[in-house]
């Protein structure tokens, strides 16, 4: 008899493809522990602002990283933009990623497996994921879909200032040395631009199924 290795999906993409809805569509769907790697940079960028530290201080980051609890990650604490900036800051430095990523290879293995969502699960964290979806969206869509996310929390914000932020952070995430944001050669490719969240569930539930359904059969 052989044993069914925890089923492990994951998704990638750029900031606001419209990751972080789907993976926990798809984790709570198939019952699944969710994580989104995202906020383990940013509980290191956190860290370190909140200490009044240095963003290049490889030390103070790299002690940050090693308290970082994957299982205890405070959202409404980090989720802040000036975080996600900072967050993409830290992560060009090589130890905070070894360190990370070994955590978070270590919570999807734990039964019954795991989606995680960030920039490199299907590169490197995760290179043998059952599933891997690459998620994406032109940047305009996507700065137009964080623009209407600030003003139904009742903010204002101007559309040409979001757009640039969501450039430069694509550039930083994807012209990094260490595991830059990229496709996995056998990731299903999902773009989202003219999709509603729905619809690119469903896109993702059938690409599970299929390998779900596949592994049955094996
Ligand atoms: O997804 P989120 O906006 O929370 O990620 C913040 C930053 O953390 C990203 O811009 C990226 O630089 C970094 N990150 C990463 N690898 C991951 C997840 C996030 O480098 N797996």
């Amino acid at each position: 008899m052989t044993v069914a290795r925890p089923l492990v999906i994951a998704i990638d993409g750029p900031a606001g493809a419209g990751k972080g809805t789907l993976a926990r569509r798809l984790a709570d769907y198939y019952h699944l522990n969710l994580l989104d790697t995202g906020l383990t940079y940013r509980a290191v960028a956190y860290d370190l602002m909140s200490r009044g530290r240095r963003l290049d201080d490889r030390e103070a980051a790299m002690e940050a990283a090693n308290n970082v609890d994957p299982g205890r990650l405070d959202r409404s604490l980090l989720s802040a933009h000036a975080v996600g900036e900072a967050a993409s800051t830290v992560a060009v430095i090589p130890g905070v990623r070894r360190i990370l990523v070994e955590k978070q290879r270590a919570f999807a293995e734990r039964p019954p497996g795991a989606v995680l969502d960030g920039r490199d699960i299907g590169t490197v964290v995760c290179p043998d994921a059952g599933v891997k979806l690459y998620v994406t969206a032109s940047a305009e869509v996507r700065a137009r879909r964080r623009l209407a996310e600030i003003e139904a929390a009742g903010g204002s914000g101007d559309l040409a200032g979001i757009l640039a932020d969501i450039r430069r952070r694509d550039e930083r995430d994807m012209g990094r040395a260490d595991s830059p944001l990229e496709r996995a050669a056998d990731a299903h490719l999902l773009d989202t631009s003219e999709m509603a969240i729905e619809t690119a569930f469903l896109a993702a539930k059938a690409i599970v199924d299929d390998v779900l359904a596949a592994g049955n059969e094996a």
